[in-house]
């Protein structure tokens, strides 16, 4: 196998106030919950129903905080179209996209937490951006999106996972076969069983769309298909040497 999968971290924090200036403290908060995610080490790995119990995932990587890059800007909200990925347009560029997995921090706007590009894209724009109040646990955060969950989302997006239900009805796949089928997202904090596609639904996954206290787990189909892109030929390769 590859062994642990070790990720350095570009942080890119662009702030147009001092709440979007987070703290290190902040930053390594977040850190510190995609190394308990995807190591099943996160404390709240106990709720997992016994039904899927069996299916918990340590996906063995490692993050490190390897650099910070911080800057000032006048624009208030970035939307979803990259523009902070340049520094010709105001925000900062990608640091070394085929070794490190860099994050920027901004307010997106419109309600959006985060998003992510999947393996395979422009290594210009290669990472995920979530907004600040949604990033790490401790500082500038906001419930119900305060623990961490929605950067632990979009390294799995960053890592080649989809949504649990397929973005689609009850026969759009997402590619794993030990996640069951679904029609849509679950919201909130759904209770166990929710049934859709006649089998009980695995609420509880991080592509899922619930709050981040009801979210604690990825699964082995899941680590299976993130760790085949960090494999020799795949699209992330690279971080591997
Ligand atoms: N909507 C975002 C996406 O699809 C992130 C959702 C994260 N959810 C959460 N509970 N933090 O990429
Ligand atoms: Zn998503
Ligand atoms: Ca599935």
């Amino acid at each position: 196998g590859l062994g642990v999968i070790n990720i350095p971290v570009v942080v890119h924090v662009i702030y147009s106030n001092s709440n979007e200036n987070i703290s290190d403290a902040q930053i390594n908060s977040q850190i510190a919950v995609l190394n308990k995610d995807f190591n099943a080490t996160n404390g709240d790995v106990n709720q997992v129903p016994s039904e899927f119990a069996g299916r918990v995932a340590d996906s063995d990587f490692n993050f490190t905080l390897d650099q910070v890059i911080r800057v000032s800007s006048s624009r208030t909200s970035w939307g979803t179209n990259d523009a902070m990925k340049s520094s010709a347009n105001g925000g900062s560029d990608v640091v070394s996209p085929a070794t490190h997995l860099n994050m920027w921090v901004c307010n997106i706007g419109g309600g959006i937490l985060g998003y992510a590009q999947f393996p395979g894209g422009s290594a210009s724009t290669d990472g995920v951006v979530v907004s600040p109040q949604f990033f790490g646990t401790t500082g500038f955060v906001s419930a119900p999106f305060n623990g961490g969950r929605t950067m632990t989302h979009e390294v799995g997006h960053w890592a080649n996972l989809r949504h649990i239900w397929g973005d689609g009805r009850c026969k759009r796949d997402d590619f794993v076969t030990d996640t069951p089928s679904s029609d849509a997202p679950n919201y909130g904090c759904p209770s166990y069983p929710t049934v859709n596609c006649r089998s009980n639904d695995m609420t509880m996954n991080y592509m899922d769309y619930v709050d981040d206290a009801c979210m604690y787990m990825f699964s082995e189909g899941q680590k299976s298909r993130m760790r085949a892109i960090f494999a020799p030929g795949g699209a992330r390769a690279s971080f591997l040497g």
